[in-house]
């Protein structure tokens, strides 16, 4: 790997990638690409959409798709979106491609960034904090796989931007 690869952040949703992604992609003068903005943009339609007419899985294979074709480029800082880690083959392509980094946030946290917004279909309904609790809960083991791990909760986002790049830095 070197420094014209990507940076890919991963994380649950409401733990800042696509913030803190382009802020990053801005400090190294890389392109920012937000995984999920690139399928709606493709479908022409939003995620709740996708979700409600043609059901998770066919989302998770356009997800698929869209990580192979990304690891096959470079220069770019990817915000992925939360569910990327559900198909090893997705981060083990990018782990090829340049440096992972997953970013972690408390459920407080997280449900104070998505309690007004409706995209994400799989909170929607009912107790938000007790489906991101749950939703973490089988995801974790995933997300504690990856090798960088950024906690975003006691950090302002220049300071997640450097320890990120501090990271890139090392690994260039
Ligand atoms: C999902 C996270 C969302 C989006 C979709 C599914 C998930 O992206 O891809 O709603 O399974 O965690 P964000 O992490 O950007 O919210």
């Amino acid at each position: 790997m070197n420094a014209k690869h990507n940076i890919i952040l991963v994380g649950f949703m409401g733990t800042g990638k696509t913030c803190v992604g382009k802020a990053l992609a801005k400090t190294l003068g890389m392109d920012f690409l937000d995984m999920d903005e690139v399928i709606v943009a493709r479908e022409g339609r939003p995620i709740t959409d996708i979700f409600a007419t043609d059901g998770e899985a066919y989302f998770r294979e356009l997800e698929r798709g869209l990580v192979r074709e990304l690891s096959a480029q470079s220069g770019h800082v990817i915000a992925t979106g939360g569910g990327i880690v559900l198909n090893p083959d997705n981060i083990t392509d990018f782990e090829r491609t340049g440096l992972v980094v997953c970013l972690r946030a408390t459920p407080e946290a997280i449900l104070e960034r998505v309690r007004h917004d409706a995209s994400r279909p799989l909170l929607h309904g009912g107790d938000k904090l007790r489906k991101i609790r749950d939703i973490l809960e089988t995801r974790q083991p995933l997300y504690d796989a990856i090798r960088n791990q950024v906690d975003t909760s006691p950090l302002t986002l220049s300071q997640v931007v450097d320890r990120i790049t501090a990271l890139y830095k090392e690994t260039a």
